[in-house]
């Protein structure tokens, strides 16, 4: 089965959670982490007594670069841990604008040291694409991802064109096959694709050299996620 990650953003209600959850249930038969959660900070504990007992994984959306201190409002890789998360999104391109890659190397580094597997996104804008900057632009985001895999940590790469999140539009899958071929030159690593991901294209995606989808606005919606978690389930 390909994975699937729902990544909520600053979505949903505790009740729309609870609902979601419920729906999901069908699910108990998965392997353990072939669907994960990530969803806002507050609603992690709900979510972790909703999906106890099935191999529904829960990821954090971003972690602090600090271990501990004076950082009011940020929250630390080891909280979300201690949580029940074991998983964190790394790099979203909606974070990208406030940070660096240094700093996205600092947030692997807590995630690693407290337990949490890193899921580093990248991605190049339209004007990078336009271009032809695409691979020096993802070659420059996954460094830090490449300098912590040499010390044999093990971090999943979502690749997610800045253009096609939220847009509608999807590079056509030979675009994909050769970002990925690309990736695969360099770690055998999970690859995983993102960007306006829906129940109308995953068929579709599929076919490309991928190990699952990060989907944002249509993982929202539990019949639209069931639809897309069952199709993914066809593929290996
Ligand atoms: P989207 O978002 O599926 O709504 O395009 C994907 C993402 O931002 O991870």
């Amino acid at each position: 089965m390909k994975h699937f990650i729902a990544n909520w953003k600053m979505n949903g209600s505790i009740e729309a959670l609870e609902t979601y959850c419920q729906h999901l249930a069908n699910t108990k038969d998965f392997l353990n982490d072939s669907i994960i959660l990530a969803l806002p900070a507050l609603y992690i504990p709900k979510a972790h007594q909703c999906l106890k007992n099935t191999p529904i994984a829960i990821a954090a959306q971003c972690v602090s670069a600090h271990k501990d201190g004076a950082y009011t409002g940020q929250l630390s890789a080891r909280m979300f841990a201690e949580l029940g998360c074991s998983y964190a999104i790394i790099g979203h391109s909606e974070r990208r604008e406030t940070e660096s890659i240094s700093s996205t190397y600092n947030q692997m580094l807590q995630c690693i040291h407290s337990g949490l597997k890193p899921i580093l996104c990248i991605g190049e804008t339209l004007q990078e694409k336009n271009e032809m900057r695409t691979i020096e632009v993802l070659t420059n985001q996954l460094q830090p991802m490449l300098t912590l895999k040499q010390q044999g940590h093990d971090i999943w790469v979502a690749y997610e064109p800045r253009w096609a999140i939220g847009s509608g539009l999807t590079p056509d899958n030979n675009e994909i096959n050769i970002v990925a071929e690309w990736f695969k030159s360099l770690s055998a690593s999970k690859f995983i694709y993102g960007g306006s991901v829906n129940p109308n294209n995953i068929e579709n995606l599929a076919e490309c050299t991928l190990d699952g989808f990060l989907v944002g606005g249509a993982s929202l919606d539990y019949k639209l996620t069931n639809q897309m978690v069952n199709i993914c389930t066809h593929y290996s």
